[in-house]
């Protein structure tokens, strides 16, 4: 995306400053940690809010960031479950969380996204991937059989990730593209990729 672009989308959220997110923004920046960042962030919550996300399922939390956004979608007495393969992402995760007062709506799980995700009962109004790149076909697989019909499926980076496209050689490049593949022809869900920051990926269960 043209960073202009990107900058000139994220001065019209300067409204949604508050404390803990500029912290949490500023500790990805400080670690280098791959955050979704503000505008995609703010188009998770605008999507969950659209079909009155209850429900959501993280694959791949890190520290929470992605999390805050559909936890303030859910509002009180929604779910939120975040899953991370590190305990530390889990701990600032859970830690931010609360500070933020939005610590009531959401739980941890540790291990591996998608087993964590075999792991948990129902449907899901919304599932989110955002694991390591070689695993997103086998994050759809699982998680397109536990949205309910209404529901969404979102996915970050399917344009690209870092420096690297989707166009590129490598197993990460190659995974998207048959991630993408695998969603556009599937008759259950409608879907687009929403090209905002490295891709947004939104299908929507029609069957
Ligand atoms: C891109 S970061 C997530 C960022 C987060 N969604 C946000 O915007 O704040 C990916 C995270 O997923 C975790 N991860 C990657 N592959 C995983 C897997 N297969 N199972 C569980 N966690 C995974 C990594 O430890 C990392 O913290």
């Amino acid at each position: 995306m043209d960073p202009r672009i990107d900058a000139y989308m994220a001065e019209r959220l300067q409204r949604f400053d508050e404390p803990v997110l500029v912290e949490m923004e500023a500790e990805g920046a400080r670690r280098g940690f791959p955050i979704v960042g503000r505008n995609v962030g703010v188009t998770l919550e605008v999507v969950a809010r659209s079909v009155g996300a209850r429900r959501v399922m993280e694959l791949g939390s890190g520290f929470g960031y992605s999390a805050y956004w559909f936890a303030r979608a859910v509002g009180p007495g929604g779910e939120v479950h975040c899953t991370d393969g590190d305990p530390a992402n889990a701990e600032a995760g859970a830690s931010f969380l609360a500070r933020a007062g939005l610590g009531d709506r959401v739980t941890y799980h540790v291990g591996d996204a998608v087993e964590q995700l075999s792991l948990l009962d129902g449907p899901f109004d919304v599932v989110f991937c955002d694991i390591d790149k070689t695993g997103y076909p086998d994050a759809w697989r699982a998680a397109s059989e536990r949205i309910r019909v209404g529901g969404l499926y979102l996915c970050d980076n399917t344009l690209g990730y870092g420096a690297g496209t989707v166009f590129d050689d490598g197993d990460g490049p190659e995974a998207i593209r048959e991630h993408n593949r695998l969603i556009a022809e599937d008759e259950r869900f409608i879907s687009t990729i929403v090209p905002t920051r490295e891709g947004v990926l939104v299908a929507l269960r029609i069957s």
